[in-house]
């Protein structure tokens, strides 16, 4: 009986999952300052433009969802992830945001080609949701760069906007999330711009105004993103407080003020209304979560130890 422990035991070291690999203070050794050097990067590219916060934390959870969080989604070859129309809506702003604070730690010589471009993502991230406003917390490190980018791979692993329920649980449960992840996970829409074509059909159908829609916004967008209206206007997520992280994107839901399908679902049904409510009612509950989610979220499919590389340039295999 003692011997099968052990050897359970034994071989649980072989059989552990990839991520177990990740720890916080992966570069003290190698560049003990990576954090301070990214998140200055990122503060001076905010001050630029706000589009900094939005494009970087949508540019990782597409990363992570396609391939791993394995900065995948940079790489520019042809026919690369970025050219699917899924990701064609991905901001400059965020790929800037990593280039960016790549070249600040190269910069310094014991940094130089060390620090991967998947980590440098997930540090911006965590910067970015701090910046406007949102919780702290500690980050993993000690991904690896993939060494592949297909347009292909992005097929079926982004959820859509006209998503119901059980739609967005199955993609996000193939990633290891939860239906709270998912839930806390889609707060993220309290920040950011989405173009008019991504909810039209919720404002303009032969069977008129989508129910689950709050009339009077369902009216405002209606001014903002007439027919025919210009492909490249886009409008805030969050009607209400579009640059700070916070909790009104759930407040926003209990009263009908979701913009897309799968925003207001997750009120409509019955499933994950008590969440949502949850969410509204206890910021210190939804940051929680939101931090849980966001721990598990970068932890799929990592390249750790050997596999893949450290890019040199983000947007380029070695
Ligand atoms: C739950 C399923 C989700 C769906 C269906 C979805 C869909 C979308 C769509 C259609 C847009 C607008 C794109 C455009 O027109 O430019 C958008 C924007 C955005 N999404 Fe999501 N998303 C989901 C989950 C998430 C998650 C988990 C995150 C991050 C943790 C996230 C972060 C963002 C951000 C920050 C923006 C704004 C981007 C910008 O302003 O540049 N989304 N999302
Ligand atoms: C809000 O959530 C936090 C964290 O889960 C919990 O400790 C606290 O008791 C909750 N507050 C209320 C008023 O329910």
């Amino acid at each position: 009986m003692k011997k099968q422990i052990l050897c359970l035991l034994f071989l649980s070291l072989f059989i552990a999952p990839s991520y177990a690999q990740l720890r916080q203070k992966f570069y003290q050794n190698t560049c003990p300052n990576v954090e301070s050097i990214v998140t200055a990067a990122v503060t001076k590219k905010f001050q630029q433009t706000f589009v900094t916060i939005p494009g970087t934390l949508r540019l990782f959870f597409h990363d992570c969802f396609v391939r791993g969080c394995d900065a995948s989604v940079i790489l520019a070859n042809p026919n690369s992830e970025k050219d699917h129309p899924d990701d064609q809506s991905l901001a400059g702003d965020g790929f800037d945001t990593v280039i960016k604070a790549k070249a600040a730690v190269d910069s310094n010589p014991s940094c130089r080609n060390k620090v991967s471009c998947a980590d440098i993502l997930a540090l911006a991230t965590r910067d970015v949701i701090r910046l406007a406003g949102g919780p702290f917390y500690s980050v993993e490190l000690g991904r690896r760069d993939g060494r592949i980018s297909t347009t292909a791979s992005v097929t079926n692993n982004l959820p859509h906007p006209e998503f119901k329920l059980d739609q967005l649980n199955s993609m996000f449960a193939k990633n290891g999330l939860s239906q709270t992840d998912m839930i806390a996970l889609s707060g993220a829409h309290t920040l950011g711009f989405s173009h008019c074509s991504k909810f039209a059909s919720r404002i303009y159908s032969r069977n008129g105004i989508d129910p689950t829609l709050n009339r009077q916004y369902a009216t405002q967008l209606q001014q903002m993103c007439p027919q025919n209206v210009d492909p490249n206007i886009a409008i805030n997520m969050d009607p209400t407080t579009p640059r700070t992280f916070d909790n009104v994107y759930y407040k926003n839901l209990q009263q009908g003020k979701g913009l897309f399908v799968s925003d207001q679902i997750l009120f409509t049904d019955s499933r994950s209304r008590a969440t949502v409510n949850l969410f509204a009612s206890n910021s210190t509950a939804f940051n929680k979560a939101f931090v849980a989610a966001m721990t598990k979220l970068g932890r799929v499919g990592v390249l750790t130890g050997n596999l893949g590389e450290i890019r040199r340039d983000c947007a380029r295999v070695n």
